[in-house]
């Protein structure tokens, strides 16, 4: 056997996880109140709020993408379904609320009132501009339709509104308004030289008032990321038509495959690409040496809720580790990257053990599926209710098929994910009332102003195990243990 350094390797480096330390409160003129969280999550994309949703299937679908940004967050689409499912989702999010929507649906003017009334059901939208050879002729409304007989031989032509008041495309919000009030109308198609080129809704409007927070592109659309795997160019194509941001989809990101097949992404990507997973110093240089262009490193291996992996492989890279060392590396190299810290996120604290060793956000499942704008039903038992949540890389997640890539053999067969139920949580917006009040507050001991300042003041104390008894509740009895 050659000369070998087996005790250093054991020793050399602790994979610190969230329950090995604590922020060191530091000297303070900070109150929580005075806290700004905002985060530059891309060069061109700053978010009100650090968090993001992982890309699973019982996590992010359209409502929770649209609770998030409305936060001030984003979500991010899952992969584990066709291209056409995910784009449609992504679609659906970008159409949630904009000022001005450009995916306009609408109508022929010959179609029967029936379909006009399917569409509008599907869809959920109570009206259709009427185009001809992408000329607007008129407007069909559900007003126009609600008492309607024989909708199957009455035609749009007979109940659409002709004499239509639209905009131009440099309308500023507030003539909207104006405009919707003055007419007592609830939608404005906006023309160019008498083609439908988008559309102003009153809804739209209201509800950009009621979030102020919310994370919304130039056109007001709220934001919307999605996950790829960097083998699969078709889908990463269809979806940079639509989405705002796209993220890797890989367990095991420092590969030579995923890099090559990313270098060919980059250079065809007109939107911000983030990459990961990874875990390591080494991973991180590679990744901002090698990868020209990416926004983002998506950091931690193994520390998910559901993930096996480290117990499988007993491969991993816990997230507060992986995100010190992407954040490093970041700081060797320079660039303007962001480090998502992703998996292990069970409390506020962590959050901000998070941010504190380098990540410009978190990335959470567990907590997400619990709340009700995650996928699946609620489900009763023994008096309390939860929800579904199982790892990508689960037996669940894998019958599904279309992600099956984000392991490394797709053909092996052993899961690197479990599956279960979490608490029910009640909304997004409940859950990131805790969870922003608490790295609020976290930033107040520290004495950090912005996410910036925690990464400059934060300080890191060792915890024994003992320790870590002695800093959570203790000798009391607690009815509800799943806080803590
Ligand atoms: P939390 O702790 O929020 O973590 O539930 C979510 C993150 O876990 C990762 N993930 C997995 N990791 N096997 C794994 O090893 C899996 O089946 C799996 N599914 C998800 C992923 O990074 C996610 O954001």
């Amino acid at each position: 056997m050659p000369k070998t350094h087996f005790r250093d390797k054991i020793h050399a480096n602790v994979a610190t996880t969230f329950n090995d330390v604590l922020l060191l409160p530091g000297f303070t003129s900070v109150e929580p109140e005075d806290v700004d969280i905002m985060t530059n999550f891309t060069e061109h994309m700053s978010l009100q709020i650090p968090f993001i949703s992982s890309p699973m299937d019982t996590v992010t679908e359209t409502n929770m993408a649209i609770a998030l940004a409305r936060q001030g967050g984003l979500g991010f689409i899952h992969r584990n379904c066709s291209t056409d499912e995910q784009v449609e989702m992504v679609k659906k999010v970008k159409r949630a609320e904009s000022f001005i929507i450009t995916d306009v649906i609408t109508i022929s003017q010959n179609e029967p009132v029936a379909r006009a009334l399917d569409v509008m059901n599907q869809k959920s939208i109570n009206g259709l501009p009427v185009v001809e050879k992408g000329r607007l002729i008129g407007i069909v409304t559900g007003r126009d339709v609600r008492f309607a007989e024989d909708t199957e031989k009455l035609l749009v032509k007979d109940v659409m509104t002709k004499d239509v008041v639209t905009a131009t495309k440099d309308i500023s919000i507030d003539e909207a308004i104006k405009l919707l009030h003055k007419h007592r109308i609830e939608k404005l198609p906006v023309t160019d030289d008498g083609r439908l080129i988008g559309l102003i809704t009153v809804k739209d409007l209201m509800l950009k008032g009621k979030f102020p927070n919310a994370s919304r592109g130039k056109d007001g659309s709220l934001l919307c990321g999605a996950a790829i795997s960097p083998f699969d160019a078709d889908r990463v194509m269809a979806l940079a038509k639509v989405a705002d941001v796209i993220i890797t989809d890989v367990s095991h990101f420092h590969n030579q495959n995923c890099f090559s097949a990313t270098k060919k992404l980059l250079k065809q990507l007109a939107i911000p690409m983030i990459v990961g997973n990874i875990g390591t110093y080494e991973a991180a240089i590679d990744c901002l040496t090698k990868l020209d262009g990416i926004a983002g490193l998506r950091a931690g291996i193994g520390s998910g809720s559901i993930c096996s992996t480290s117990v499988v492989t007993r491969a991993g890279a816990p997230t507060l580790f992986a995100t010190a060392n992407c954040a490093d590396a970041l700081s060797e190299v320079g660039g303007n990257v962001s480090i998502i810290a992703d998996g292990g996120i069970k409390n506020p604290g962590d959050v901000a053990l998070a941010i504190s060793a380098g990540a410009s956000a978190v990335m959470i499942g567990n907590i997400f599926a619990g709340t009700s704008e995650s996928p699946g039903r609620l489900i009763g038992f023994e008096g309390r209710y939860y929800k579904q949540y199982y790892g990508m890389g689960s037996e669940a997640a894998r019958q599904r098929r279309f992600a099956l890539d984000r392991y490394s053999q797709p053909s092996k067969d052993i899961t690197e994910g479990v599956e279960g139920y979490v608490p029910f949580r009640g909304t997004v917006a409940d859950v990131l009332h805790e969870f922003i009040g608490g790295l609020k507050a976290a930033m107040g001991y520290v004495g950090a102003r912005t996410i910036k300042e925690m990464w400059e003041k934060a300080k890191f104390i060792g915890i024994s195990q003992a320790g870590t008894k002695e800093t959570h509740p203790h000798d009391i009895f607690l009815p509800d243990k799943s806080t803590y």
